[in-house]
């Protein structure tokens, strides 16, 4: 992923010599990469060719690292440090960070609309599809609408899986689907299988992400902890104990695995990475 993100970037000697710099800055050199691992995995269990996977995951991991980007803006969740590192606004400044995450928005859709990526024209457009509805306000960028609304307020169990399967179910659901669709036709039962399963480990992993913000230790996760509470967010742990929050995770996680459990050894690195999910300390 490093690598090929690294060629798919402009390089930082082109111009405008600072903004190429900054979206490197933010995609390479951290990240636990789940979304790309959930490609690979995904096209595991049909088996998809590795070099259309790695671009569809760069286009996933370009996603996620333009939302990080603005959800660390000072006029959303106001964030010094990500992946161990100053945040974007702080390194360079706010008007590049806006920029960095439009220009990292677009990439992903060049990059995964290259001509040819997918023998079948008519898949690709669905690939394309999927991740443009999953990024809009339909998906990610609808969930951080509601997280900023909510703030301060008090959210009830169904709002806050409404939030939490828009701002971060939604993209993991792409990522899964488009590891799927880089293989030939995909089966509508085990697109169904896949759906079942990518709806439930995206709501446990941030689930498991609003239970780290409150026990996890800044050095470890690289960004600070415990700005959850500070800022008055609504999270599951606004309406259940860690532990219970803990357990939850893992009911979910319990149902993502029982969903692919008919694929066998072709699901396996998916069950893998469902336990990672929720065993994570970081
Ligand atoms: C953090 O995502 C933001 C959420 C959607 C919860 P990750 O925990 O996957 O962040 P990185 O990519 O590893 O930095
Ligand atoms: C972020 O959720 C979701 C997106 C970036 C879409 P959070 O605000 O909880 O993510 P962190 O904790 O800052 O990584
Ligand atoms: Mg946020
Ligand atoms: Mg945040
Ligand atoms: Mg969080």
């Amino acid at each position: 992923m490093e690598t090929a993100l690294a060629a798919l970037l402009p390089p930082p000697t082109l111009a405008p010599e600072r903004l190429h710099a900054a979206m490197r800055y933010v995609a390479l050199g951290g990240g636990k990469r789940i979304r790309p691992m959930l490609v690979f995995a995904a096209g595991a269990a049909v088996g998809a060719p590795q070099g259309r996977l790695l671009t569809a995951a760069c286009a996933v991991e370009l996603i996620h690292v333009y939302s990080l980007t603005h959800d660390d803006l000072p006029c959303m969740d106001d964030d010094d440090l990500r992946r161990g590192k100053p945040t974007c606004h702080r390194e360079y400044d706010e008007a590049t960070a806006l920029l960095v995450g439009d220009a990292l928005q677009s990439l992903a859709f060049e990059v995964l609309s290259q001509p040819g990526l997918h023998p079948d024209a008519t898949t690709q457009v669905e690939m394309l599809h999927l991740l443009a509805r999953a990024a809009g306000s339909r998906g990610m960028a609808g969930g951080q609408a509601v997280d900023l609304a909510s703030t301060g307020r008090s959210l009830d169990l169904a709002e806050l899986e409404f939030m939490h399967i828009h701002k971060t179910g939604a993209l993991i659901r792409a990522a899964v689907l488009l590891g799927a669709l880089c293989g030939g036709r995909l089966d509508a039962a085990l697109r169904e299988r896949l759906e079942h399963y990518a709806k439930a480990l995206g709501l446990a992993f941030q689930v498991m992400d609003d239970v780290l913000d409150a026990e996890g230790h800044t050095a470890t996760l690289g960004k600070t902890a415990g700005k959850d509470a500070a800022q008055g967010k609504a999270t599951y742990l606004t309406l259940m104990t860690p532990r219970a929050a803990r357990a939850y995770a893992g009911e979910l996680i319990d149902t993502a695995r029982a969903a692919i459990e008919p694929l066998g050894e072709r699901g396996r690195r998916l069950a893998e990475i469902a336990r990672f999910v929720v065993e994570r300390s970081f």
